[in-house]
């Protein structure tokens, strides 16, 4: 039996990378894939790919994750086509260099909206629909850039330490509803976001184990490859 028959999955950064990966990981284990970016070709090819591969049909929705009004947009539609959400991956994020001195304001804004308000509003959006079927697994996608004094990369270590605290918040506040909530931090990976690394595919199985995990399973936890 596979892990994910017959869940509903929303995966943010669906076209490239991690996202890409992920999402065709979770379509082969079962799942139906909604897939957010805001690059509609790049997720088309996601799209193609599951359908070539798992034969199922992914749902595109061209989102921006610091819109509210698009978020709201995406997971009604989800819901619309079938019928509530069980998993939500909070995978998109944007990297840009900057020590403290050097970046603006707007540069700030721009990582923080991103990487760690996108991720609450998503997640904000899909709660009513898992607490509704008391069921739900949501992953957030960590760095060790968190904690590892990340010098010139302050808007994004930032982002990524206060998604992990988010994280925390929420699996305390969501337990008793059935939805668990867990970090995962995947180690270098060679996509648009890095030059060098693991191919993602290395580390879905990882996210496939974190998208199925047992009524009681462990919350606010984070978990690392390797
Ligand atoms: N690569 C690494 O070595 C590494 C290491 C540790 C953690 N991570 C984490 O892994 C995750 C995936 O990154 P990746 O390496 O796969 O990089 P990636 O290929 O650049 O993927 C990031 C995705 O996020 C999407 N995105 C960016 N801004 C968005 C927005 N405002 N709204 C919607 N989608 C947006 C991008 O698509 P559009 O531009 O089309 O929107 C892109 O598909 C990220 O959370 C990253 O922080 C990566």
């Amino acid at each position: 039996m596979s892990l994910l028959n017959g869940r509903i999955a929303i995966v943010s950064g669906a076209g490239s990378g991690l996202g890409r990966a992920t999402s065709l990981s979770f379509a082969k284990e079962g799942a139906e894939v909604a897939l957010l970016g805001r690059r509609e070709s790049k997720l088309q090819e996601t799209a193609a790919l599951i359908k070539q591969t798992t034969g199922r049909e992914a749902l595109i929705i061209p989102t921006d994750i610091t819109q509210e009004e698009q978020i709201q947009s995406a997971v009604q539609q989800v819901v619309d086509r079938w019928g509530t959400i069980h998993v939500l991956l909070n995978n998109a994020a944007v990297l840009e260099p900057g020590s403290v001195l050097e970046l603006t304001s707007e540069d700030w804004h721009a990582q923080v909206a991103t990487n760690l308000t996108g991720p609450f509003l998503l997640t904000r959006a899909v709660l009513p629909a898992m607490r509704k079927s008391k069921y739900g697994r949501i992953i957030n996608i960590t760095s060790g850039l968190s904690w590892n004094g990340a010098g010139g990369y302050a808007a994004y270590s930032a982002a990524k330490a206060g998604l992990e605290s988010l994280t925390r918040t929420l699996a305390d506040e969501e337990h008793e509803h059935g939805i668990l909530v867990n970090l995962y931090n995947p180690g270098t990976l060679r996509t648009e976001m890095h030059a060098t690394g693991k191919d993602p595919a290395v580390v879905t199985p990882d996210l496939n184990r974190l998208a199925s995990l047992p009524v009681g399973g462990p919350t606010g936890t984070i978990v690392s490859y390797g």
